[in-house]
């Protein structure tokens, strides 16, 4: 079904807009404007399925991030400490000079492990977002 389309102005790091044209290049994308579609479709679908998430859950929360982005590493480090309760393990790697990657098993309500999530995936110089979560005990 054909929808009504609305313009939209985006400012982007020219690194990011380079990077992202020679993935929709290689894919065969007829514009940006289409990859930009399917991008915001692939991103919608995940928060839809973050959703979801709820009872009792495991989830590894990795994530990469910049550590001399100013105010970051204090703000990060209150989500981790206001989540010590489903925070079972983390991991902390320094992967160059400036970046840092963190893994962290979370176990707990899924609404809260998905909170943390979200609390940290919205913090400025914060990459690579990525949860996946499991039901203790599920079977296959
Ligand atoms: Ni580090």
């Amino acid at each position: 079904m054909e929808q009504d389309l609305s313009r939209i102005g985006v400012s982007l790091p020219e690194n990011l807009l380079e990077k992202f044209d020679e993935i929709i290049t290689k894919r065969g994308y007829s514009s940006r404007s289409e990859g930009i579609r399917d991008a915001i479709r692939g991103y919608i679908r995940y928060y839809d399925w973050m959703r979801e998430v709820e009872g009792e859950r495991i989830g590894i929360l990795s994530l990469t991030y910049d550590h001399s982005q100013r105010g970051l590493l204090s703000s990060l480090i209150d989500v981790e400490h206001e989540f010590t309760n489903i925070t079972r393990s983390s991991v902390h790697v320094h992967i160059s000079h400036d970046e840092c990657m963190e893994v962290l098993i979370l176990q707990g309500d899924g609404k809260e492990v998905k909170g943390t999530a979200e609390r940290i995936m919205s913090l400025k110089g914060v990459k690579n977002v990525k949860l996946t979560t499991i039901k203790p005990g599920q079977e296959i």
